[in-house]
């Protein structure tokens, strides 16, 4: 399997296979990859000729220098992961001066308001950072396409926003939350749980799936004071906040339209560890 940590070797690899007319589908993660990025290096797989997955802890996105620092890089058992799975995938696994060079400073940029709500309002600059880094590798690896998980909606969305302000040549696209057996949306944040909390925490997607019902019949803020009585409940979490928000704008419901779609979005703590899912609200 080719593991790159430089982009101009990487690019010398592509460049032949990109004038064959192959296609680029490519997966940017962090790395400490589970099962969630191994679905999206197989829906790659699936619907390209190349495979290009970048591992990069980006340091631009992170508001919390400790939070960087703790992040886990796991270099060899992420590509001992993605090789069990297929040689075929090529790594890019670059340094911070290799994408960076000497300017660590983010872009920034406008998403028309998507960048303001949620996770946008709990850390500040992530999206500046996510989109410079997302730019880049975009450039770097030339993809045609590029997979993206649901788990993350707001950056989903706000990758589609980037990649149609900056007319960027390719096609975004989402795919499904992959959970574990109990419901819990897949994290390498899962990985720093107590095993009491990793089972407590599964009351997060029971507690979404019981929203999503009343939704059908109960108004917005019903909803919403339905989830903060559960977790209040549970004193082991601490609920950062609950919204139901227009999946296009991510701006909170005001009144139901039914020509809209909703999607409600939870960040809660335990064990002072973050953590974020939603669901679709049809
Ligand atoms: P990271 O958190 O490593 O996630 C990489 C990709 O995997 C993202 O598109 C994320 O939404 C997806 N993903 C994570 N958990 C998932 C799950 N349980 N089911 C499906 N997909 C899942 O997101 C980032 O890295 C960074 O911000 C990045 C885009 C790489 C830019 O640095």
């Amino acid at each position: 399997m080719l593991v790159f940590n430089n982009k101009a070797e990487l690019q010398k690899h592509l460049a032949p296979l990109k004038r064959q007319k192959k296609t680029i589908g490519f997966v940017p993660t962090m790395g400490a990859l589970h099962k969630g990025h191994l679905s999206l290096i197989n829906r790659s797989l699936s619907e390209n000729d190349v495979t290009v997955m970048s591992i990069f802890v980006n340091p631009t996105q992170f508001n919390n220098l400790e939070d960087l620092e703790k992040y886990p890089r796991t270099l060899e058992s992420d590509v001992d992961k993605i090789q069990t799975l297929s040689n075929e995938v090529i790594v890019y696994a670059p340094s911070v001066n290799d994408i960076y060079g000497k300017n660590t400073e983010s872009d920034h940029f406008s998403f028309d308001g998507l960048e303001d709500q949620m996770e946008g309002q709990h850390r500040p600059g992530h999206f500046d950072g996510v989109g410079t880094i997302v730019k880049k590798l975009f450039q770097i690896t030339t993809a045609d396409k590029a997979y993206f998980g649901e788990k993350d909606f707001q950056q989903l969305q706000i990758v589609k926003k980037l990649v149609e302000k900056e007319q960027l040549p390719t096609q975004i696209i989402g795919c499904p939350i992959f959970r574990e057996e109990s419901g819990l949306a897949m994290s390498s944040r899962n990985e720093r749980l107590s095993t009491v909390s990793r089972e407590k925490a599964a009351i997060i997607y029971q507690t979404l799936k019981e929203a999503k019902q009343q939704f059908s019949k109960s108004s917005a803020p019903e909803v919403i004071a339905f989830v903060k009585t559960t977790f209040e409940k549970h004193p082991e979490f601490t609920l950062e906040y609950f919204e139901i928000a227009d999946e296009a704008t991510l701006l909170p419901i005001e009144t139901k339209d039914p020509q809209k779609d909703y999607r409600g979005f939870i960040a809660i703590f335990i064990d002072n560890i973050r953590l974020i899912d939603n669901i679709s609200m049809k």
